[in-house]
């Protein structure tokens, strides 16, 4: 029920957005309702999507005050590199639904805030149309596709362009069962219905979008596509043809020997995983159900970080990824033992609302609730944060001992 004592933005402009919530009322004005869900929703009663977010409100934060706050640094080391942020952004495929600006704008936001883009295999902006952008620090999430020869070509492509780490997403073998897409009939790319050009002619801007850039492709496989058969149907035939369900430990072990680099799993949950991902010689784990979007009921990756901290010692870095929407949901993560954060529809909302304008705004938001937080902690660096900051709230406590 809406807090009638509760003042909420109008949110009818970047400037009107104070919150990451405020650019996700911004982006559902303005983008027609299949790419809107499409962006949104998650799998099956989607309790995972709801529990990622809520699951951070199971934690508090407790500040020592009287430290010395007069610098805060907001700087860390992923990966082998310095980023100027905690957090970077995740692979979302297919920007170009939310803007026409797409993944290259989402792409120089990340590059100008210091920190990682990770770029969908599955994105509408080519690995080499980013890396022409700038040193990045670039990342590729990638598939072991049943064509080997494919993931080979990507793992080639990213050495020649300069990427950085490698991101393999192993949460996908089957798609996830997304429902609103079916109701709204969304299709990549998008059809023309009557439904669906109603919807287009009531979101104006993103309709003019169209006018400027038509091109719904997937910029890193069209040319394996047959020229002959065009549309939707054909593209997700490839996509789904190239999922590899026999797709095993063995295989990452192989993409870790043909890279040779950084590399993080994406998508594991469990100790027991974590543990092989250390044996396998991964850089990274990021811990992440792919923001509620693949098999519902699974738990919050907040919740999974002491567990598996446990489990992997200082063998691997964590990154934690699903429902970030504040900057004290960061610096909780990095109490409990993360090295770092990844953020999905956080920045996406942004793109939607406004391109590059909106991407940054996402990004500084976050940024200054994220230097708040820490100074208001009394924690000045990311190494001062830690398990004394976060407790379990008392209404989980009790929970609990139920
Ligand atoms: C994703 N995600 C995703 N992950 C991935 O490995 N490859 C992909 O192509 C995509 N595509 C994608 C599209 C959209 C629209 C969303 C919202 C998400 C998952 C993404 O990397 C990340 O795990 C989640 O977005 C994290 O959850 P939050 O931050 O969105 O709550």
């Amino acid at each position: 029920m809406r807090d009638p004592n509760r003042i909420v933005s109008p949110a009818r402009s970047l400037a009107q957005c104070h919150s990451v919530a405020d650019l996700r009322r911004l982006a559902r004005r303005r983008l027609p309702a299949p790419m809107y869900h499409y962006l949104e929703g998650g799998a099956d009663d989607e309790w995972t999507l709801r529990r990622n977010v809520t699951a951070f409100d199971d934690y508090e934060l407790w500040p020592n005050y009287l430290t010395d706050i007069s610098s805060i640094d907001l700087s860390t080391t992923l990966l082998g590199r310095r980023i100027a942020l905690p957090f970077f952004l995740a692979p979302t495929g297919m920007s170009r639904l939310f803007h026409h600006e797409k993944e290259l704008a989402v792409a120089r936001a990340a590059q100008e805030s210091g920190t990682f883009y990770a770029l969908s295999t599955v994105g509408t902006t080519s690995i080499e149309d980013i890396a022409a952008l700038g040193a990045g620090p670039w990342i590729f999430q990638i598939y072991v596709f049943k064509d080997r020869e494919l993931t080979r070509e990507y793992v080639q492509r990213c050495k020649s362009a300069g990427y950085h780490a490698l991101c393999l997403t192993v949460d996908t073998q089957v798609g996830g069962n997304r429902e609103r897409d079916f109701l709204t009939g969304m299709t990549m790319p998008p059809r023309l219905t009557a439904s669906s050009l109603l919807s287009f002619a009531t979101h104006p801007r993103w309709t003019a979008g169209l006018l400027r850039d038509s091109n719904f492709v997937f910029a890193n496989f069209a040319h394996r596509l047959d020229a002959r058969r065009t549309g939707s149907l054909p593209v997700m035939e490839f996509i789904n043809s190239q999922f590899d369900r026999s797709v095993t430990w063995d295989d990452v072990a192989w993409l870790v020997e043909q890279w040779n680099g950084p590399l993080i799993i994406k998508g594991l949950q469990s100790p027991a995983d974590a543990r092989r991902a250390v044996d396998v010689g991964a850089t990274a784990i990021m811990i992440s159900n792919h923001g509620g979007r693949q098999l519902d009921t699974t738990p919050a990756p907040v919740d999974c970080i002491r567990p598996i901290r446990d489990a992997v010692g200082d063998a691997l870095e964590l990154i934690v990824d699903g429902g970030i929407r504040r900057g004290t949901h960061i610096v909780k993560a990095l109490a409990l033992g993360a090295d770092a954060c990844s953020i999905g529809r956080a920045y996406l909302y942004g793109l939607a609302a406004g391109g590059h304008a909106g991407v940054q705004r996402s990004l500084g938001l976050l940024r200054a609730e994220v230097e708040r937080g820490m100074a208001l902690l009394g924690a000045p660096s990311i190494a001062q944060i830690d398990a004394r900051h976060v407790a379990t709230s008392r209404l989980s406590r009790q929970r609990t001992a139920e």
